[in-house]
């Protein structure tokens, strides 16, 4: 109220914008455009990223290179990219913003990159995690992570580990066909066997007809991608429920599957499962322990941190040191050469933004379910350094 009055005061006076003599009045503000799940299925989604993001705020301030960045957020309601564009065009045209961000969903985030493509902005992605998202425009940068590249690792690992025949299992799109294909390419090249590849509906929750299938073919081992949610509870459930381990049948995931988020709520089955992925809330690090102290100041403890909080918070660092580098400007081409080979510590352990494919290169750890003082936790015990998207590979 007070800042706008002093806008108004200065409009008056003919110094809109110009802030002569007072350094409160009239600050430059950089708008964001948050486009996330904020409610439906996945609300969660939209939830940790925002989350994620105004936890770099506590901790950092909200001006960087001069200027004050201010979040204006906006609801897809779920996997909906007619909303998710009709949303970025309200953003670009009617509230002006410089950045877009968010995107948990790769419906979402493939229905906007056209809008950052023709209005030429600056669009961070915090989560979804289809290769192919990347290069739908060129002023798109990803700081979350893609699918082949946290299951190239588990795949390579099984191979080492002595399993040799698995069963596909994959939520039926962009991620989960990527995952798939990442999967039976690394497992193969390692010599392993993929025995059959089954898709299950995005928001599927009945998995007794896929389980039955996967028992009676005797894999040793399933390898499972699905979004977190109430697929993943009830995957976990059906898999105990069948006796699918007792049959012996191992799984092999990439982490969505043991999610920070939804891991407690799997419980006891949970336990011993091993995954690869780019974040544990676990993970040792004096970076990882501020970000998770912050956290929890800033947001509560409704949910715990996890790897699309992260994202959003790292989302939220990229964003805050390009305005530092370009002194404030939002000037699409400057900001996008700001990005461009950005490297930093995150919460995650050291991370770059690949100069060629504006990609997120990290570190993926494998890890396993234990519980740590009366919590279920992914315990990370090996790890595959400087991993580059290999969906982008040749
Ligand atoms: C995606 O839609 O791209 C997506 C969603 C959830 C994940 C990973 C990827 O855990």
């Amino acid at each position: 109220m007070l800042r706008m009055n002093r806008f108004f005061v200065a409009a008056l006076t003919g110094l809109a914008g110009l802030a002569v003599g007072s350094p409160a009045i009239a600050q430059e503000v950089v708008k964001i455009g948050v486009i996330g799940e904020f409610s439906g299925p996945f609300a969660d989604y939209g939830s940790q990223i925002l989350a994620g993001m105004k936890t770099y705020l506590k901790l950092n301030g909200d001006v960087f290179g001069g200027k004050k960045v201010e979040l204006i957020v906006k609801d897809t309601t779920g996997a909906a990219p007619d909303i998710a564009k009709r949303v970025a065009q309200e953003l670009v045209t009617q509230n002006n913003v410089a950045i877009l961000a968010g995107f948990g969903l790769t419906p979402n985030a493939l229905a906007v990159a056209p809008v950052s493509a023709e209005a030429k902005k600056p669009m961070v992605i915090m989560n979804a995690a289809t290769s192919i998202i990347t290069t739908r425009s060129p002023y798109i940068v990803r700081v979350s992570h893609t699918l082949p590249q946290d299951t190239q690792p588990i795949a390579q690992w099984a191979a080492k580990n002595g399993i040799k025949r698995v069963f596909t299992l994959v939520s039926d799109y962009g991620p989960g066909i990527d995952a798939e294909g990442a999967f039976i390419k690394a497992f193969k090249a390692a010599g392993g066997e993929v025995i059959e590849s089954v898709r299950s509906p995005m928001t599927n929750t009945d998995f007794a007809p896929f389980l039955q299938k996967i028992k009676d073919s005797k894999p040793e081992a399933v390898f499972v991608f699905l979004p977190p949610g109430s697929q993943t509870i009830a995957f976990i459930k059906g898999y105990e429920e069948r006796g699918l381990k007792q049959a012996g049948i191992r799984i092999i995931a990439t982490g969505d599957l043991t999610d920070d988020g939804t891991l407690q709520a799997m419980g006891e089955p949970a336990i011993g499962l091993i995954t690869s992925f780019h974040y544990s809330a676990a993970h040792d690090s004096p970076e990882n322990k501020a970000f998770l102290k912050a956290y929890v100041e800033t947001n509560g403890t409704k949910l715990r941190p996890n790897f699309m909080a992260a994202a959003g918070f790292d989302g939220m660092a990229a964003i805050a040191e390009a305005l530092k580098k370009t002194g404030g400007s939002v000037d699409p081409d400057k900001f996008l050469a700001a990005l461009k080979g950005m490297k930093w510590m995150s919460p995650r352990g050291p991370i770059m933004i690949d100069p060629e494919t504006r990609d997120i290169v990290q570190t993926v750890y494998i890890r396993k379910v234990e519980k740590v003082d009366g919590l279920l936790y992914n315990i990370e015990f090996d790890k595959y350094p400087d991993v580059k998207d290999p969906g982008k590979q040749p």
